[in-house]
Parts: structure tokens; sequence; C-alpha cells
């Protein structure tokens, strides 16, 4: 399939996936209010329009990491991503690494960290969630660090998980054992392509990354439960150092919504911070990440790597981010639809589209090169 727009793929992934993995891909917590505004706060976003300088030549290429992109964007960390498509996150990893951008890899993934190496000679970001069993994190760590992943995203806004009533709604995390495992069944025999492509030929379901914490029961309903239980919430920046002590490469921290959290992570020595509110799953009601960014990259310019995400779904929103003071922009549901509908040509395909409209809207602000785009890109 072709589709015109980002936001095509979201519809068709709600034609492909079982309800209840569409839901999960698609939903926030509570009423969804921070998962609405981030779309349309960045929507709403009113860029200056130029004319007459010379545009014959764009170049959206930038340097995040010491790590050369094509564009600045990456594939942000979404967990289950493998169920979206045939061992997804492989198939996710080689369209960004084909397409010059980073791919990050979920700690929660259904392919662990060996199998997407495996299946992508280039190297991709590693994001690490705090679970209790420090010696298992240090493992994990140096499994990461052995299979060369350049950047590790530290992401600290899920001490615990939000409520999200949609999952329970559609039988994710409402219906406890044989009765939701005959729930689920029942609406992936509504979508036999993915029952037969996912369902039997995407074996094994599991959590690539955490299988050995799981046991060899590791089915959906055991992670939902297994996160609330092993998801680490005494965490504090003093854990920072634990993660320090264990990875030597660039350490991003995600889940940055206040400038005075963006200044401890700068005093704590982070090398990038992502403003994000998780995609609106975790505390609804916070800040779009649109409204949350501009007091953030005052608080501190210069200091480290700015990085955004939330609500993006087109080349103009990117454009957007980055005139509101990020470096650079992760995309969350908009690949994983694209995954989900087209498996890896539809991900290559986001990135195309994100590219030509980056392009026009570069082209319209007067901004040649990446760098140009800023607050003077911003209408008054
Ligand atoms: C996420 N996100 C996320 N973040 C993270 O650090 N680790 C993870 O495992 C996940 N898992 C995850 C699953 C799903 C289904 C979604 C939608 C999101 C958050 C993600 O990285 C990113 O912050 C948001 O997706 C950005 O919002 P948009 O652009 O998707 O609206």
């Amino acid at each position: 399939m072709r589709a015109a727009s980002i936001g095509d793929y979201r519809e068709a992934a709600r034609r492909r996936l079982p309800h209840f993995l569409f839901e999960y891909f698609d939903g926030g917590s509570y009423a969804e209010r921070t998962l609405r505004a981030n779309i349309e706060d960045l929507q709403d976003i009113a860029l200056r329009q130029r004319v007459l300088t010379d545009v014959s030549a764009i170049d959206l290429s930038t340097t995040l990491f010491d790590q050369k992109l094509a564009m600045p964007v990456a594939l942000g960390p979404i967990g289950l991503a493998g169920m979206a498509a045939r061992r997804g996150e492989v198939q996710a990893a080689r369209a960004a690494a084909a397409r010059g951008v980073p791919f990050t890899l979920s700690t929660v993934s259904a392919c662990s960290l060996a199998e997407v190496a495996r299946g992508c000679p280039t190297p991709f970001w590693f994001q690490l969630y705090m679970v209790r069993d420090r010696g298992f994190l240090h493992a994990l760590l140096e499994e990461a660090h052995e299979i060369a992943c350049p950047v590790l995203v530290f992401t600290v806004d899920m001490p615990l998980p939000g409520a999200r009533y949609r999952d329970v709604r559609s039988g994710l995390s409402g219906a406890a054992g044989l009765r939701g495992q005959a729930r689920r069944i029942g609406q992936a025999m509504t979508r036999p392509r993915w029952a037969w492509d996912v369902g039997i030929r995407g074996r094994p379901h599991q959590l690539g990354n955490v299988a050995p914490l799981l046991g060899p029961r590791s089915g959906l309903e055991d992670f939902l439960g297994w996160m609330k239980d092993n998801f680490d919430a005494s965490v504090t920046w003093a854990d920072l150092d634990f993660v320090r002590a264990h990875w030597k490469g660039p350490i991003v921290i995600k889940g940055i919504l206040d400038p005075d959290d963006a200044h401890r992570a700068a005093d704590a020595g982070a090398d990038g911070i992502i403003v994000s509110n998780h995609g609106g799953r975790q505390l609804d009601g916070v800040p779009s990440v649109a409204r949350a960014l501009p007091a953030i990259a005052d608080a501190v310019a210069g200091r480290l790597t700015l990085l955004a995400d939330g609500g993006v779904r087109s080349g103009l929103d990117v454009v957007r981010m980055l005139a509101l003071g990020a470096q650079g922009v992760l995309l969350g549901r908009a690949w994983a639809f694209a995954l989900a509908a087209d498996g890896e040509r539809g991900v290559q395909h986001v990135l195309d589209l994100i590219d030509a409209e980056m392009r026009v809207a570069m082209a319209l602000t007067g901004a040649t090169t990446v760098d140009r785009i800023g607050a003077g890109s911003l209408a008054a």
C-alpha cells in the first residue's frame, strides 16, 4: 500500500491490526487530552513564510552525538512494535538504516538486541527502562555495548505505567487468563492477514530482552503484570551514576517536560534530553511537547543536545519542532502505524514523506540547512 500521508497509515493500521493491538499503539492515558494536545498544539504552530531566497539546494543532513544523519529524525522506542509486523523491530531498524536515520530499540521490544543486530547491519540506539534487578540491567547494557549501540536513551517518565483505559476495554490488560486470551484470539481472527503473517509465522511472541526475567511463560498479559511489578519506582537522579558506570557512550534522558528537570539533567552530565510526555500515555493533563519545549530550549541552550517527540505526523511537524528549539525529533506512532500497514517498506515511505515535507517547509521558510531553522522561522 502507498499512503499519501502519514495519517493514512493510521487508518491502514486500524484495518490491519487486531483491535487490542491497534488500541495499544493508538491510545493514551485517561481522557487522552495530552495525546490530542501534542498533535493539535504542534499543528497550531505557525511558520513564517519567506520568499525569493535561493532554495534550490536544501540540505536536511545533521550530526547528533557524532553521528551523521540524513535528516534530524530518529525512530523512537516503541515497546512491542514487533507485534505490528513479523519480527517488526528488525524491519523498522532496516528501514531506518536504509534512510540514514537511527532506530531506537525499546527495552520491551519483541525482538532482542541480538536479533535486531543480526537482521540490521547498521548500529541502532538502545532505550533503557530501569528495572529493579540491577544485575540484569548491567548485563543488558553490556550486550548493547557489545553490539555497538552508539547511544543510550534512558527513559525516566515511567516509574509506573499510566492508566490506559483503552487497553482495559480492548481486552489487552482488562481480562486476565483464558478469558482475555480468548478475546484477543477472537479479535485476531477478524484480521486473517495479521493472524497468519504475525500471529503464526511471526512467533515467538515474547519480549526478547526481558524473556530471561519473565521465564518460559512470557505472553502479553504476563508482560503487563511484570512491568507493574518490576519497574523501579524508587529511581532518582543518583541512579544516573549507575547508568553512567555501565555505559560509556552518550546518554540521553527521555521524558523531560520541565526546565528545572532539564537543568538537573545537564548538571548530572547527560549528553542529551528528549522533551517528551511519552506520547500522552503517562500523566494526562501535562502540557503538550509543543508548549513545553520553548522554555526548556531557553533553559538549557548549548548545555546538551535537545531532542523532542510527541505528535509528529509530518515533515512540517519536524520543522515546527526544530523551530521551537529541538535539534532532532523522534517519531513514535508515525512509524509504528506504517510498520503495521506495510512493514519495512511502509517505514521507509514514512521517512520519504518526512524528507519531502521538510523540504517544502524549509523552502518556504527560507532555510536551506537544518541549523537555519529556529525561532526566526516562527510567525510573529
Ligand atoms: C511508546 N513510547 C515508549 N517510550 C519508551 O521510552 N519506551 C517504550 O518502550 C515506549 N513504548 C511505547 C509504545 C507505544 C505503543 C507508544 C505509542 C509509545 C513513547 C514513544 O517513544 C514516544 O515518546 C511517543 O510515541 C511520541 O508520541 P507520538 O509521536 O507517538 O504521538
